[in-house]
């Protein structure tokens, strides 16, 4: 196999050792995939001014919520990892662990929160869905905090399914329907199929076994996550959970100033600007173009986050000088994942920090507190 030598590659590799219905899971948005292409177009928009002749080295290191962190780029909560490899979060948890980067577990992990916590040293955080009714969210926290998870995010732009097309023409909703064509596909990408669909760790959502029982079959388990999106969930619940977390609390989903005035009032910590990657509602701005209005409404040291399209290290300096504190990375990790098991994941860290690292040079910033400021003009075409 070709060394990758950026993010793009290893997306390419993945597209050809996965049957088509796993990477257009991966690689897909909702509907007609407009915001899908925004995220990515409106960084590149995005005009950063070379400066010269600062000296000192780039130190990437962050300070978070009274912890250091040595990249500020974080692996964010995707759910079904063990599609791509065999036992895959235990894969990006050890890859970022590696690197120093924080990894997140989603609550559709397809390994328990327990057993990723005991095998990884972290930094570790855990991703709750707002799912069901009061027990559903209390019986995950308490889980999280008892293995030392260090933050909790809070997801909340999945009330509802985002349509997504991909999956639909595929007949995917968190389980592979078997018909002729999967199986047609399966056969076509042996690899895959030997190691992940007949290997001994065929995915599941093993963290809602407790709720529908060990024995559970993967329908049984798709059937309770699409039974458990609950719309009702409100600010009042939010607060319910800021009172039983007792770490940091992090929103992700916010999308305007106005819901990040609201999400600092009900007591969280921080907010994540996310669109889920362009796969809830198609439309939806990019994530990178309501930053800084985002930012403007807050207190001056209120933490916010972004994902959303982050393929370069370049696009990281571009989130950074714009006021985030830091970045998660959603398909970037799992393209690598997918291409290469632990060694692609940790080559898709290592491609971000390194063109990270040039970036910041040439911008003339040498520590991540230090980016603000860099002159970023944006241009529209
Ligand atoms: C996601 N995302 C997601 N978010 C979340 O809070 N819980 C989850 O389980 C998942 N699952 C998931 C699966 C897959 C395959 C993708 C691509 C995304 C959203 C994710 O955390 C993040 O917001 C986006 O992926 C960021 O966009 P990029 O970096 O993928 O462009």
């Amino acid at each position: 196999m070709t060394t990758a030598i950026n993010i793009e590659d290893l997306r390419e590799q993945a597209r050809r050792r996965l049957p088509r219905v796993v990477f257009d899971y991966l690689d897909g948005g909702a509907e007609a995939e407009v915001t899908l292409r925004r995220n990515r177009s409106s960084f590149t928009d995005i005009v950063l001014t070379p400066r010269i002749l600062k000296g000192g080295s780039v130190d990437l290191t962050l300070e978070l919520f009274g912890e250091t962190y040595s990249k500020p780029f974080f692996i964010g909560p995707t759910g079904l990892n063990g599609l791509y490899w065999p036992q895959g979060d235990l894969h990006l948890a050890a890859a970022a662990e590696r690197s120093g980067v924080g990894f997140t577990v989603s609550t559709a992990s397809n390994t328990t929160l327990e057993e990723i916590a005991g095998k990884s040293k972290g930094p570790l955080w855990f991703q709750l869905y707002p799912w069901g009714q009061g027990a559903f969210a209390e019986a995950l926290i308490d889980r999280a905090q008892a293995s030392g998870y260090s933050a909790l995010v809070l997801t909340v732009d999945s009330l509802v399914g985002g349509k997504r097309e991909r999956d639909l023409r595929h007949g995917f909703a968190h389980e592979i329907r078997i018909g002729p064509r999967t199986v047609l596909d399966g056969l076509l990408h042996p690899a895959w199929l030997s190691s992940v669909w007949l290997g001994p760790h065929r995915p599941r959502l093993e963290n809602l076994l407790d709720f529908v029982g060990n024995s559970a079959s993967d329908s049984e388990l798709a059937e309770f996550t699409r039974s458990q999106r609950n719309p009702e969930f409100s600010w009042d619940d939010v607060r319910r959970i800021r009172e039983k977390w007792k770490g940091p609390l992090l929103i992700k989903g916010i999308m305007c100033p106005e819901d990040a005035i609201d999400a600092q009032r009900a007591g969280v910590d921080g907010v994540i600007v996310s669109n889920h990657g362009g796969r809830q509602l198609d439309g939806a701005p990019a994530t990178i173009d309501v930053l800084a209005d985002i930012i403007a409404a807050l207190d001056r040291k209120f933490p916010v986050l972004l994902d959303g399209g982050i393929r370069r290290g370049s696009d990281i300096v571009k989130a950074l000088t714009l006021g985030a504190k830091g970045v998660l990375l959603g398909r970037a990790p799992l393209y690598g994942l997918a291409a290469q098991g632990e060694a692609g994941v940790s080559r898709a860290l290592s491609i971000l920090e390194d063109e990270m690292t040039r970036t910041m040079t040439f911008v003339g910033a040498r520590s991540v507190s230090a980016v603000s400021g860099v002159n970023v003009e944006t241009r529209r075409s």
